[in-house]
């Protein structure tokens, strides 16, 4: 069984200390750096680009997992390659042609992600699982750090776990939005596999501790 992983979110981070911030994901616990890409467009709200994703990766020591929410991804995708990303998740509800984009993001050297808004059900992933090698279940309505945690979550996570182990393949699950103390061990014990933190941890009195706590919670 894989080690249950956590991804503190930068989009909650400090951006004028944002390298202070960095080194502290990179001295704790941590797993993945999760980086937040949002265009105004597929969602309302605009977070960071390119350069400062060029910036990060400067400082970031562990794996960079890239969540676009953006219309489009296609036409980003040998970009954040080059940028350092290694998981390069996109929106099934933005992609007309999954498929393709899916041996595109492998095709340029990264691992490929498929994010599902709350209202889309797991099972449209039946025919592209094998695939994927990590689903993001969105818990929240993507485009804001600091919502309230969707129950209905749950259910996906269980329902994904099954369309996972009929099809025989070993996609990671991660879960993305109102994450906490108090729900991440119940989601890993679901059978979820990552979860995102942003607000939780980078609004917390002390980050480091925090990310130690969630470790424990889902060891
Ligand atoms: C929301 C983003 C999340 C966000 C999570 O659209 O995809 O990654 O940073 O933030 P919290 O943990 O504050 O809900
Ligand atoms: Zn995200």
């Amino acid at each position: 069984m894989s080690q249950k992983k956590i991804a503190p979110s930068l989009l909650a981070a400090d951006f004028a200390n944002l390298q202070r911030d960095v080194e502290m994901v990179n001295q704790s616990e941590a797993d993945w750096f999760h980086l937040d890409v949002m265009d105004g467009v597929f969602v309302p709200n605009i977070s960071f680009g390119m350069p400062v994703i060029r910036d990060i990766a400067k400082h970031a020591k562990k794996t960079l997992d890239v969540h676009l929410m953006i219309v489009e991804p296609d036409r980003y995708i040998q970009t954040f390659a080059d940028l350092g990303a290694d998981i390069l998740t996109v929106h099934y509800e933005a992609c007309t042609h999954l498929h393709r984009t899916l041996q595109a993001i492998k095709a340029a050297g990264m691992k490929a992600g498929v994010a599902l808004n709350p209202h889309t059900s797991v099972n449209l992933l039946t025919d592209t699982i094998n695939d994927i090698d990590l689903v993001c279940l969105m818990s929240v309505n993507p485009g804001f750090g600091g919502q309230s945690f969707i129950e209905n979550t749950y259910t996906k996570v269980a329902d994904l776990k099954n369309i996972i182990i009929s099809k025989k393949t070993d996609t990671l699950i991660e879960i993305d939005g109102g994450v906490t103390s108090a729900n991440a061990k119940k989601l890993t014990q679901t059978g979820a596999d990552v979860l995102v933190a942003g607000s939780s941890v980078f609004k917390s009195s002390n980050p480091t501790e925090t990310i130690q706590s969630l470790k424990k919670e889902i060891a």
